[in-house]
């Protein structure tokens, strides 16, 4: 299972990973509240050695994570993802996109599963969104598309057959909700 799917599969994932997140940090901050308030209000004196043995070893996880975190998710980004498609030498399908409110213009809406396709995407009026949605509700990538920029480009790599939402991410106007298209990617054919 890709990069948590499993939290993020349902609308409701998202959300309650953020309240998961939040709520240690609230009921921490409501205890030191109740604590300096009511059972130790005086000012602390803590043992400054001891203290900074475990700040060091804190400070140690915290950099520890941080650095894995960032390593494990390199290959998620999409420049990194489009470099290694590049590099693959595998021939890569060509899709111009123009998004012009509130639609799309796609040069080609069917791939095929493991075949890397280029969308370049380029908006003419004002500023749109290009973004790609797993059959099962995850967004795979966004575009920023800026009127006046040269086309973005990025490379995808699609793995799983199926019909895959376009939707716009950019707040764009009156129709902004409902600017969304649809690819079609077919099972390999070799
Ligand atoms: Cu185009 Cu929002």
């Amino acid at each position: 299972m890709p990069y948590f799917d499993f939290i993020y599969g349902t609308g409701w994932g998202a959300f309650a990973a953020m309240l998961a997140f939040q709520i240690p940090f609230l009921i921490f901050f409501l205890f030191i509240v109740f604590w300096k308030s009511f059972v130790s209000p005086k000012a602390s004196r803590s043992p400054n050695k001891k203290a900074a043995g475990v700040e060091g070893m804190w400070m140690t996880v915290v950099v520890a994570l941080f650095l894995a975190v960032n390593i494990i998710s390199i290959q998620y980004i999409p420049a990194v993802s489009t470099a290694q498609a590049v590099q693959s030498g595998q021939d890569i399908q060509n899709v111009d996109v123009t998004a012009v409110s509130w639609s799309y213009e796609i040069s080609d809406r069917e791939f095929e599963v493991g075949n890397p396709v280029r969308f370049s995407a380029k908006s003419t009026d004002t500023q749109h969104g290009f973004a790609v949605y797993h059959p099962n509700g995850n967004v795979l990538f966004t575009m920023m598309l800026v009127p006046g920029m040269s086309a973005s480009s990025l490379v995808y790599t699609f793995q799983d057959p199926g019909t895959y939402k376009v939707r716009c991410l950019e707040y764009c106007g009156l129709a902004h909700h409902a600017m969304s298209d649809e690819l079609i990617v077919t099972a390999s054919s070799n």
